[in-house]
């Protein structure tokens, strides 16, 4: 990647998406201090609900629910889907028997990262290219010359430009694992 983008334009992302994995971290090792390790088992279920409630954003984008301002529905998207997959993690630490709900952790997890890429890096990495051409412009460079110079900026730039076409696809897949999990969790009954 390129260095100034990765700077300047990254880091924000990366750090959130450190703090889920401090916090997860941190969520375990308390319950784990506390005596507390059967609750993660629960946790899914508060998880779960929580990133449903996000997706009111979805509802009201597509008009099937009217109310709600759709900013303020894409921040609490942002923000209940990043604490519910908190949860979700906690509730996933404690074991590894399964490979169907681990798939769907992985799911959850490629999520969030091109959630963050959609709402950080694309439109801070497009501010820093028009700056960039902004300022070669007014040093009199011709197009071609701009053009060559912001060439790894713009392939970057496209690259990340195609987070939704993985956000949206990978969320249906996750909805579909997550599904098969929680069904045969109650058809089972597999609590021990
Ligand atoms: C209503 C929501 C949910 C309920 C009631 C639930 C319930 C459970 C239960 C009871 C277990 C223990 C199974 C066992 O001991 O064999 C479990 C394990 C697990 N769950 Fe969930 N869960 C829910 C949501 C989720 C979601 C959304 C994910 C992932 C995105 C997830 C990922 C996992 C993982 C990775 C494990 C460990 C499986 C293993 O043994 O390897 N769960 N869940
Ligand atoms: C469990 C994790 C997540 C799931 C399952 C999920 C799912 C979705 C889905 C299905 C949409 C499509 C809405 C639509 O077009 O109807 C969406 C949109 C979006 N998500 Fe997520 N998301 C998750 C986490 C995140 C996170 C952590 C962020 C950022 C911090 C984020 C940022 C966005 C943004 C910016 C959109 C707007 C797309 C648009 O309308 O242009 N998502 N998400």
């Amino acid at each position: 990647m390129n260095r100034s983008l990765f700077r300047r334009d990254a880091l924000p992302l990366l750090l959130l998406f450190l703090a889920l994995v401090a916090a997860t971290t941190a969520t375990d090792a308390l319950l784990h201090r506390l005596e507390l390790v059967w609750i993660g088992r629960y946790l899914g279920i508060p998880g779960t609900l929580l990133i449903l409630l996000s997706m009111r954003y979805s509802l009201r984008k597509h008009g099937l629910i009217a109310q709600g301002e759709p900013r303020r529905l894409l921040r609490q998207h942002e923000a209940l889907a990043w604490l519910g997959s908190l949860l979700v993690l906690v509730h996933a630490g404690i074991h590894f028997r399964a490979i169907l709900p681990w798939l769907a952790t992985a799911a959850m997890l490629v999520n969030i990262l091109s959630g963050l890429t959609g709402k950080f890096l694309l439109p801070r990495a497009r501010r820093h290219v028009e700056e960039r051409r902004g300022r070669m412009a007014a040093r009199g460079l011709s197009g071609d010359q701009m053009d060559a110079k912001l060439y790894w900026d713009a392939l970057m730039l496209d690259a990340m430009a195609n987070w939704r076409t993985v956000h949206v696809p990978i969320a249906l897949a996750f909805a579909g694992l997550a599904l098969a999990h929680v069904l045969s969790i109650f058809l089972y009954w597999s609590w021990r």
